[in-house]
């Protein structure tokens, strides 16, 4: 597992939103034409500013789950962590002097026609996603204007709060609603828990992983974002 879901550091690249799209490359292929190749691969975004922490670890899990589903299945876990994402590019603003700009490295592999699904895990931040997630999501507009590049890929939302009740769901609904003016597909976490995505508890004694009942959304994301994956691409129970 250690392999397949790594921690991935990204090299700057300058850039606005307009160029993640045309310099980087914003593939507008969906889902369906990924079908035809042989592996689908799950991508994890750890929105978290702590590297390696709780929705890191998380995802982890998340993304294990999801891998179990088959062996056409690919994970990769990306964390944001020390990259440099203004969201206010998204509103068309220029890069000033010397700034740096992390997102167009992201641009490619996340509209990769092999990318059948995409989970967003943030922590809670006063009942919301963190800032870093919300600048994520806002530059994501450079899909949107490219002919909506993440069209019919699967979407799945994990948050992880430090209260049991903190505000998870409220943060989930949040993210999805981003999420929707991407024309992904939105699931929750599947059967049994079957509600509305990973809703985890970091303050379980011994850490998230000890989170029973968070864990178990946790499981039921990764594999209900895998197994509408494998729909999506036409490839059902094949995997
Ligand atoms: C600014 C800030 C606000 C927070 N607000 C909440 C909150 O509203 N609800 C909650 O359950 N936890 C809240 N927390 C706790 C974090 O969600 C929790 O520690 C989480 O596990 C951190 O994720 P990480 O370890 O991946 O960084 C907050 C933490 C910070 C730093």
């Amino acid at each position: 597992m250690a392999s397949e879901v790594t921690r991935r550091g990204f090299l700057g690249t300058a850039g606005t939103v307009a160029a993640a799209g045309a310099a980087a490359g914003v593939a507008s292929a969906q889902p369906a034409e990924a079908g035809r190749s042989k592996q689908i691969k799950i991508i994890a975004v750890c929105c978290s500013p702590r590297k390696g922490k709780t929705t890191f670890a998380s995802l982890q899990v998340c993304l294990e789950a999801a891998k179990a589903v088959g062996d056409r299945i690919e994970v990769e876990l990306i964390e944001l962590a020390g990259m440099k994402i203004d969201g206010s590019l998204a509103a068309g603003l220029p890069l000033e002097p010397g700034q740096k700009d992390d997102f167009p490295e992201l641009v490619p592999k996340l509209s990769d026609p092999s990318v059948g699904g995409i989970i967003v895990g943030t922590p809670v931040y006063f009942g919301n996603m963190t800032s870093l997630c919300k600048a994520f999501l806002d530059r994501c507009m450079a899909f949107r204007k490219n002919d909506f590049a993440l069209r019919d890929k699967v979407a799945g939302v994990l948050a992880v709060g430090g209260a049991r009740n903190g505000g998870q769901e409220l943060t989930i609904r949040s993210v999805q609603t981003a999420l929707m003016c991407q024309e992904m597909i939105l699931v929750g976490d599947g059967a049994p828990t079957g509600h509305f995505g990973a809703t985890v508890w970091s303050g379980a004694e011994g850490g998230v992983t000890e989170d029973e009942f968070g864990m178990a959304t946790t499981r039921n994301l990764g594999r209900r974002v895998a197994e509408v994956a494998l729909r999506v691409a036409g490839k059902v129970g094949s995997g």
